[in-house]
């Protein structure tokens, strides 16, 4: 089983992973988290933001993700992943690929912001410090179709997002030990 989360910069999408991640870590289910912003800075240094670059990137992290589920690791894919197009060919292109959405509202977002990265896209036009491609505010993000699972940080404690990922998680991996 492959997951690939979707959600915008700030949903949780890697504090859930790990918080996931060391609940197994005590059991024979072994979780590789690979995250977009890891991976930028190393296999996908040379990628921006447009939508053909975001592209390669998802396709980078699915690639390690089939390696690493032909050995029963589960992977799951942090990145914003925001184009309905390329979550379905990554689901249609490796086996037991499962889409989970990290919905959160932007305005909850822009408050947590904690990155700053809101802060400075919400900026006036022609400021120097202004962010002009971010996902959610100023770049697309397609709301999933029909996502195997949603999960609600805004609405949700950490405890019980965690939960839900956890059975989740359980529930689909059984087949596969
Ligand atoms: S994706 O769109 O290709 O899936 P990915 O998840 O790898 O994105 O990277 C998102 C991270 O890059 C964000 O969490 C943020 O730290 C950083 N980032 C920098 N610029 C942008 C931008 N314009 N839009 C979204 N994220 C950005």
């Amino acid at each position: 089983m492959i997951i690939q989360f979707c959600g915008l910069s700030g949903s949780g999408k890697t504090t859930l992973a790990k918080k996931v991640k060391k609940h197994f870590d005590a059991t024979p289910i072994n979780i590789e988290i690979i995250d977009g912003d890891e991976y930028r800075n190393n296999l996908c240094k040379d990628l921006g933001f447009s939508k053909e670059d975001r592209h390669t990137n998802i396709r980078r992290l699915a690639f390690v993700a089939g390696k690493l589920a032909k050995y029963k690791v589960v992977p799951i894919i942090c990145a914003i992943s925001p184009y309905e197009e390329i979550r379905k060919e990554i689901a249609t292109s490796y086996p037991d690929v499962k889409t989970i959405f990290i919905k959160c509202s932007l305005a909850e977002l822009i408050h947590r912001d904690t990155k700053g990265m809101y802060a400075k896209a919400l900026l006036p036009d022609g400021h120097a410090d202004k962010i002009k491609n971010l996902t959610g505010v100023n770049d697309p993000f397609e709301i999933p179709e029909s996502p195997d699972l949603t999960i609600e940080t805004d609405e949700e404690s950490p405890e019980e997002s965690a939960q839900k990922l956890i059975d989740f998680i359980e529930k689909n991996a059984k087949a596969n030990l």
